[in-house]
């Protein structure tokens, strides 16, 4: 009796483990995941630790003799921290290249992104794994965000409670960043970064930087990395 009680248990334990990997394998658009696409999207080489490419990235226009080298590889040079390219930040700058941003394929098939990254143009096939263009894939349709909701674009402030956000700073950032945003001291100071490109700040924020040990805060509502982001403009800027 106890024996048959045991196999019993064991087999439900088995079906459910079963059933849990399932969920698992089609629940891939887990934040994790989307955090890494993020991560990716903002500078691939560094995440999967690939030698820096050194030529300039064919579809980067001639015009622009601003930026070379490793970060033409990078998607958003071409497409943006505000995913908007030519219609975003990047309308005018450095990064001034005429090309769409990719709030198009926001909620859309990520096979379409894969196979755009695999396209003569990108040409990203044999540069990474399928696994990470999959994690780009996700995160272009489902964890890219709408950021004028966040930012505004004319004044650059971004709409969040200031007070909420040095509560969120002071518990979750200042151990690495400082109370005053200047730590660590290789990177400017956040509240000069914040005020200058808060869509980066933002893209950052959600999804951790490349390649350290920071966090990405996706899992929470996204109001509160307006709120960190809008605190962050209080900080100083030299
Ligand atoms: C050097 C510039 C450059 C980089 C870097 C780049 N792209 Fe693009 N991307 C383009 C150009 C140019 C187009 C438009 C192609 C066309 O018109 O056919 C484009 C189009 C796209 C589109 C389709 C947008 C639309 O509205 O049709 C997606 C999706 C996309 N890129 C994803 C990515 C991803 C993901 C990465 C990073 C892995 C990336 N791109 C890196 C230049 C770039
Ligand atoms: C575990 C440590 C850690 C935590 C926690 C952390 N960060 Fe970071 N963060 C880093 C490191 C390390 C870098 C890279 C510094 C460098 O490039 O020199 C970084 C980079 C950044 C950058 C990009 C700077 C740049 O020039 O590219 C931003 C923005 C940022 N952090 C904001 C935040 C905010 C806001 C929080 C809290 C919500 C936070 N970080 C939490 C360690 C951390």
């Amino acid at each position: 009796m106890h024996i048959m009680k045991g196999m019993l248990q064991r087999g439900l334990i088995l079906g459910i483990s079963a059933l849990a990997l399932v969920v698992v394998n089609t629940a891939v658009a887990d934040e994790g995941t989307l955090a890494r696409g993020g991560k990716l999207y903002d500078k691939w080489f560094k995440v999967i630790k690939a030698p820096k490419p050194t030529d300039t990235h064919r579809p980067w226009p001639k015009a622009n003799t601003k930026k070379k080298g490793n970060a033409t590889h990078r998607c958003k040079s071409c497409h943006g921290w505000d995913y908007m390219g030519k219609d975003g930040a990047y309308a005018s700058g450095s990064y001034k290249t005429g090309i769409p941003g990719v709030r198009k394929f926001d909620g859309g098939d990520p096979a379409g992104v894969v196979a755009v990254m695999k396209d003569k143009t990108h040409g990203y096939s044999g540069k990474m794994a399928d696994a990470d263009m999959t994690a780009i894939a996700m995160f272009v349709t489902k964890g890219q965000v709408d950021m004028d909701k966040f930012i505004d674009r004319k004044s650059k402030k971004a709409s969040g409670n200031v007070s909420k956000g040095k509560d969120y700073f002071n518990t979750l950032c200042v151990n690495c960043h400082g109370a005053d945003g200047k730590l660590p001291k290789d990177m400017p100071p956040l509240g000069k970064l914040s005020n200058k490109n808060p869509w980066e700040v933002m893209h950052k924020i959600l999804n951790g930087q490349p390649g350290e040990g920071m966090p990405g805060l996706r899992a929470l509502p996204l109001q509160v990395t307006a709120d960190v982001n809008a605190y962050l403009q209080t900080l100083p800027k030299d």
